[in-house]
Order: structure tokens, then C-alpha cells, then sequence
């Protein structure tokens, strides 16, 4: 519908039935007004399948939803760093939204993992920004594709669970548009969301709900959202604040109280129906644009989709450890299964993403189906937490009958959920003390991980390989027998850093904070970032996976070696398959600031591409940076900023693992403005081209004044090097000249210095 169109159906609406438009009918739809033909659409959760809820709904899943297909959850999708998978799977999502006449799936979820700890991460892409705004993009694209809106959440700052309604995420303006706002940014930009949806928690004190800055300010005229902001459910505290600051619908129903409140405002003057009247147009912009291409008649298949989920699964798994090159498995291997994950695996996390699934395929299952040879023993009990004397024994005597032991382990469904965090990044206690038993039974033993965050592994130096399955969704066994036994190579590479020991994690000291807010003192240094300015180990860096093949990485390319940030800049790398099997590469781009006034991390991630290749076969990848790779934010200018300087290009398959360098100068053209004082100190008058060029004359004839230039005495040369009393200038404001013996005339030539500076 046309938006003068929908301007007219608004113009005929009551102040009480726009009122009513912005807010939920019930738990999942909007509200129609029949009289004018406006329908009502339902939205349903996401963000990896559907969690479509009949009438007697609540929004944790408590109640039942109906039958559908579970794909990869997004620890796991992020992982394969290929978009089109995801894009894929956006589109089999989109496809079942229309069957089942879903306006909205609510996701993707796409808040930084700033600790291992949020309940949430499983449901999260990743630690960096760059990764997940590009596989974010990618999903919504999928989804979209097929004329279903998609709801990017949650905006912004939701990075733990504790206290997630009320506590505010204090943060600095730098690290929210370095670290927190561009995967938002990058969605709304690269693929235009239908919708949005706001975070519980405050943003500086300020409810996402009401915050015109984050919601009118950043999100519309500086990205250009153009669809509709939902609330999260429940997370309206003032609703007229919030019409005014562009929260257009507030989900679910408030019984008609909240919509009352705005009719009160506005007849009390407090709010401008303006407001209301745009709030209505942008969700009836988006109602008629799911009802004007609404195909129920779309078949979903979901055999079909179980399939794909499986394939997708596949291309996520990360290979962690494969010491001896144990993995893959032959075909005939006798092998024993251990932990009750084997056959009843963990695919998906707790909360309002939980789906009820119409089929799951386990490990055993599958690999029983395909005739292999495995053995099964329960190892330890998933509802009861434990590991028995005799559920040990029996696994150690299964792993000692086998040639190869694989433990089927990770996180329980209570470990991690929505709601809220973890305490500690540790594995159940019994899972530990069974791989530790496993392996000490048998030297070939591989562990299997099921978790949606970086655990502890205290037994990494005793098994032979890793596989991190993540929540691989319902049929994650098929997946997991096929990378075991090479039917797929596997080439998930980690989208977050996997820390030594939580006490490691640069928010250790302040995640969850106190009662008010939690603030992100660790500024930008979120994960690699951090762990890489400190140079620290890790037990397995972010971008880290291994593959059943051997890739190489040479000729890197700079299409220049000096570029303004205006230009964009090409670069081209070969990587080849220098093994035995196909596989595909993750090859990633850092990008490093050599010398910079901002403090900054090392590298930071800005390109990567996935490339499958033959054995022997060489491919060219390509990356483009523009200004955004080489920025950082100004809070001077409050907008991106280039220093000028050499930057460094790293190409490879892993944050701690990049071959290849080079070099790029970049010029800035923004110039800073700055106003120089008599507090202006030596240094930052040298350090800018401009007023060097004025200070230098003045500090040659400065020099003269005071003799500095005379040949010293030994003695006063041992007290005050040369090198130390340029050191010790270099930190003098102007005005120390005063101070220090400069007469009437030289302040007066300082003066006028300065006012030609500023001039
Ligand atoms: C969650 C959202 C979810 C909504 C509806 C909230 O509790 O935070 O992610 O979409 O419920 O179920």
C-alpha cells in the first residue's frame, strides 16, 4: 500500500484506535481495525526455526508450539563464516513463515558476546561486530527474500541476562559504535530489517524502550531503518516517552492500559499526535506489506528442511584439536559412543527460542543407520547431573573394547539459557571426571562438544581431538557422524574467543555489575581484541578451526601503498589446498593501525570469504576496505575518523594464525578541529602537520632565547641528556615558558602563535 494511502487510513482513525494499533492484540498479533480493513499479522519467535504459539501463549515456551523444524542455533551458524548458508537457511525459515502466515520471525539475535557468560550466547553470533552484522545480513536477506519481515534484536546492549528488565549498560560513545551498534548497523544498512526490536535493559540509564537517541537519532536518520520498532515483551516501562522516542509497537498486549496512557498524553499536550500518527504509519507500512504478498498456499516441506539442517549443521562444526590426525574416522572403526549426548544430543538453548521440533536425529542413531560400528554407553545422566561409579565403569570398559572412544559431552539445557547467566565457564563436574577416565582407558579418545559458549577443558592435553558441535539443531547427529567419518570436512572456524579460564575474560571484574548498571569498563577490548593487546594465551583463538585438508596462503596484493579514506583499497590473496581432501578455508582480514593516538586493539577483523577448493586446486580470494576498516570513533566529531598513518593488512585462517602481511598508508581527509591554548603542550603542536609548521619557527627562536642550543658543561649534560630534556619539553604546556624565564616578548610571539593557529 501506498504511503499516502496508509496516511489516509490513519487520517480516518479515532485517537483511541491509533492508540490501540500500538500495542499487541495479544501475545503474537497486532491489532486490525476492521472497520477500515486493517488486519491483524502475527509474529512469532525465531530465530534458528519457528516457535509458532497458539492463543493459550506465553513467551518462554512453557507452552507448546507447533511442530517445526530446528536449525542450527546461531553459536553455530556463525561459525561456518559463510553467508550463503545462512542466507539458505533465512530462506527456509521465510518459506515456513509463509506457510504458516507469519508476518515477523522474531530474530536474528545479534547482541556481542561480550563474556562467555550471558545465558544468552548461544543465540548470539559473536564476539565481533564485523561477523556478525555480515552472517546478520545474510539470514535477514534469506528471510526477507521471501516477503516475511524478519526482527533484528535486541537493541542495544543486551549482553547478559542478570537483572536483563531493569539494569542499565553503561558504556562509552566509542566502544558503542566500535563494538555494540555496528552488527545493527550493518543489518539495517546491508539488508533493511522490516523490524527492530528494543532491548529490556536501559542504555545510560535510559530504557531502550523510551531512548529517542538510540531509536530515532542512531537507528533512523543516521542508518535509515524505515521499518517499525517493536518493544521486547514486557520491556515498555513509560509508553507515551516511548512513542515519542520511535517505539512504534509495544508487544505484547498491555490489557489497554498503556494505550490509554498515550490517549491521556496526547489530550494533555505532553505528547504530539504527529507521533502517534507516524508510529501507526510505519507498522501499517509493514502489516500491508506482509498482507499485499502473504502466500499461504507455500508448501514446507520439512523433511526436506530436516535435511537442510542437517547439511548446514555439517558446514558449522569447528575441529578444534585432531592430534595424529585421528579424525576422520575410518569407516570401519570400531569405535565406542560415550555420554548420554550421543543419544539424546543438546541442539538448541532454553528460553523464547526453544523450538518443538518434528523429528531429532542423534549420533547413535545415525551412525547406526549408516552401519557403523559403535558401541553405546550412557557415561552420565543428563537430568541428574551425575556420573555413577558404575556408569564410569561401563564407559571405561566400552572405550577400552574400542578403538576409539568419543565422548558426546558440553552443557546441559540448565547450564545456559534466556533468562539468565552463567556463574562459571566450567563443564558439569561429572562430564570431566568421564573424559578423564575415558581417556586414561583408551589413548584414541575424541570429544564431541554440545554447548552454546566456550567452556573449560581441563582434559585438553589427554584426548587426541575436539570437535565443537555447538547447538547444532535437530539433526545435529547426522552432521556430527558425517564430520567424524569424513563424509564432510569439516571448516567452521570459532566466532569467539575460547579463553584459558574465565578469570581471563577482559569484563571478569564488571559483567553483571551492581544493582543499577553494569558497566563496560573493558571499553573496545571485547575478546581477541583484548586478549591480543595483552598478548595472552588462549586455548583457542577467535577465527581458530582445523580441517581434514591443509590450506596455504600466499601472494597477498594491495591494489595501492597509499590511499586517502575516501578511496577503497583491493585486496587479493591465494589460498591453496595443499592436502589430500576437498575442504573449504575461512580466509580472514585483519586490519591493524600501526602508530595511532586512539588506544586501539591490534587487528580487528574486516573481511572474510569461504572458498572450497579441490586437493591441489589454488583460488583467489578478494576483499575491498574502505574508510569503516581503517576508523575508529571521534568523540570530538562524534563520527568516524581515520589517523593518518601505516596500516597493517594480515591475511589467514585464524586471529593467531596470519601469513601474510602488508602495508597500507592511509591519509586522513577530515581534519579534526582544534583550538590550541596556552595549556597546549609541546608535543601535540609537533605531532599535527599544520601547527607544527607555525610552532617550529617559534621554537627555534624560543631556543635562542634560552640558549638551548649552547654547548652544555659535562656535568649538566650527565644531569639533563639532550634526549631527556627534548623528552621533558615535549609534555611542557606554553604557558611553562612563562614560568621557565621567557621575558614580555616571548609570551607576546606565543600569543601570537596561537591566534594564527586558531585564526
Ligand atoms: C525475548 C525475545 C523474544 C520475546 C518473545 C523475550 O523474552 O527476550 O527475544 O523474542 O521474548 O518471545
Amino acid at each position: 500500500m501506498k504511503t499516502e494511502q496508509i496516511k489516509m487510513l490513519i487520517s480516518q482513525m479515532t485517537l483511541e484506535e491509533k492508540a490501540g494499533l500500538l500495542s499487541g492484540l495479544d501475545f503474537w498479533h497486532t491489532k486490525p481495525v476492521e472497520r477500515l480493513g486493517i488486519p491483524s499479522t502475527m509474529v512469532s519467535d525465531g530465530p534458528h526455526g519457528l516457535r509458532k504459539q497458539d492463543d493459550k501463549a506465553d513467551h518462554l515456551g512453557v507452552n507448546d508450539s507447533i511442530k517445526a523444524v530446528c536449525f542450527p542455533a546461531a553459536c553455530a551458524t556463525t561459525s561456518s563464516f559463510d553467508p550463503e548458508l545462512v542466507r539458505t537457511m533465512g530462506e527456509a525459515i521465510g518459506e515456513s513463515c509463509q506457510h504458516e502466515k507469519l508476518s515477523v520471525v522474531l530474530g536474528p539475535a545479534i547482541n556481542i558476546k561480550r563474556s562467555p557468560l550471558c545465558g544468552r550466547n548461544f543465540e548470539y553470533c559473536s564476539e565481533d561486530p564485523y561477523l556478525a552484522g555480515k552472517m546478520a545480513a545474510a539470514y535477514i536477506q534469506g528471510v526477507q527474500s521471501k516477503n516475511v519481515g524478519v526482527s533484528v534484536k535486541h537493541f542495544a546492549l543486551n549482553n547478559q541476562e542478570h537483572r536483563r528488565m531493569s539494569s542499565s549498560s553503561d558504556c562509552d560513545e566509542r566502544t558503542m559504535r566500535e563494538i555494540y551498534f555496528p552488527a545493527f548497523e550493518t543489518a539495517v544498512k546491508e539488508a533493511k530489517p522490516w523490524t527492530i526490536m528494543c532491548s529490556y535493559n536501559r542504555v545510560n540509564g535510559v530504557f531502550a524502550s523510551e531512548n529517542r537517541w538510540l531509536l530515532t537519532d542512531v537507528l533512523r536518520k543516521e542508518w535509515g531503518f524505515d521499518g517499525y520498532v517493536m518493544s521486547d515483551w514486557g520491556a515498555v516501562s513509560d509508553r507515551p516517552a516511548g512513542v515519542h522516542a520511535g517505539l512504534d509497537l509495544e508487544m505484547p498486549a498491555s490489557g489497554g492500559i498503556n494505550d490509554e496512557k498515550i490517549v491521556a498524553a496526547v489530550k494533555a499536550g505532553t505528547l504530539d499526535e504527529k507521533d502517534v500518527d507516524l508510529c501507526c504509519e510505519r507498522i501499517l507500512n509493514i502489516v500491508f506489506r506482509y498482507t499485499e504478498n502473504a502466500k499461504p498456499e507455500t508448501p514446507w516441506d520439512q523433511e526436506a528442511q530436516h535435511a537442510l539442517a542437517a547439511d548446514i549443521a555439517a558446514d558449522c562444526m569447528v575441529l578444534l584439536k585432531n592430534e595424529g590426525d585421528i579424525l576422520p574416522l575410518a569407516k570401519d572403526a570400531e569405535a565406542a559412543f560415550i555420554g548420554e549426548f550421543a543419544e539424546k544430543p543438546r541442539f538448541q538453548g532454553g528460553g523464547s527460542s526453544h523450538i518443538n521440533c518434528f523429528r531429532t536425529t542423534s549420533a547413535l542413531e545415525a551412525a547406526r543407520k549408516a552401519g557403523l560400528k559403535v558401541t553405546y554407553a550412557q557415561g552420565y545422566s543428563v537430568l541428574k547431573d551425575e556420573a555413577t561409579d558404575a556408569q564410569i565403569a561401563e564407559a571405561v570398559a566400552a572405550a577400552k573394547a574400542a578403538k576409539v572412544a568419543v565422548v558426546f559431552a558440553g552443557l546441559p539445557d540448565s547450564y545456559e539459557s534466556e533468562g539468565y547467566d552463567r556463574t562459571n565457564m566450567d563443564m558439569p563436574a561429572c562430564q570431566n571426571r568421564l573424559i578423564e577416565a575415558v581417556a586414561a582407558a583408551n589413548p584414541h579418545t575424541v570429544v564431541v562438544l554440545h554447548n552454546g559458549a566456550p567452556v573449560t577443558m581441563p582434559w585438553i592435553d589427554r584426548v587426541e581431538a575436539v570437535l565443537e558441535a555447538y547447538l547444532g539443531g535437530q539433526a545435529v547427529g547426522t552432521a556430527t557422524v558425517r564430520v567424524l567419518y569424513g563424509d564432510v570436512n569439516p571448516s567452521g572456524h570459532l566466532a569467539e574467543s575460547f579463553p584459558l579460564r574465565l578469570q581471563d575474560n577482559p569484563s571478569y571484574l564488571f559483567f553483571g555489575g551492581e544493582a543499577r548498571a553494569t558497566e563496560y569498563r573493558e571499553g573496545v577490548f571485547v575478546g581477541y581484541r583484548y586478549y591480543d593487546k595483552k598478548e595472552m594465551d588462549v586455548l583457542f583463538p577467535f577465527g581458530h578451526g582445523l580441517s581434514y585438508t591443509t590450506f596455504e596462503y600466499s601472494n597477498l596484493r594491495l591494489s595501492a601503498e597509499e590511499i586517502r579514506d575516501t578511496d577503497t583499497l583491493t585486496v587479493t590473496a591465494t589460498v591453496k589446498n595443499t592436502g589430500k581432501r576437498f575442504g573449504k578455508a575461512v580466509a580472514q582480514l585483519y586490519v591493524g593501525d600501526v602508530e595511532s593516538d586512539a588506544i586501539r586493539p591490534v587487528r580487528e577483523l574486516k573481511g572474510f570469504a569461504k572458498v572450497a577448493l579441490q586437493p591441489g586446486e589454488s583460488a583467489e580470494v578478494t576483499f575491498t576496505l574502505d574508510k569503516r576498516s581503517f576508523a575508529v570513533w571521534n568523540e570530538k566529531i562524534h563520527d568516524w575518523y581515520v589517523e593518518s598513518g601505516k596500516f597493517t593488512i594480515q591475511v589467514g585462517g585464524s586471529s593467531r594464525d596470519l601469513p601474510l602481511c602488508g602495508c597500507v598508508c592511509v591519509e586522513s581527509t577530515t581534519e579534526l578541529p582544534t583550538v590550541y591554548t596556552m595549556d597546549s603542550i609541546f608535543m601535540d603542536l609537533m605531532a599535527d602537520r599544520k601547527s607544527r609548521a607555525v610552532f617550529e619557527p617559534v621554537m627555534k627562536k624560543l631556543r635562542e632565547t634560552f640558549g638551548g642550543d649552547e654547548e652544555k658543561s659535562e656535568a649538566a649534560q650527565e644531569a639533563v641528556s639532550d634526549d631527556m630534556g627534548t623528552a621533558m619539553m615535549n609534555y611542557m604546556p606554553l604557558r611553562g615558558m612563562a614560568s621557565f624565564g621567557a621575558d614580555r616578548n616571548t609570551v607576546a610571539m606565543i600569543e601570537a602563535m596561537l591566534k594564527q593557529l586558531n585564526g
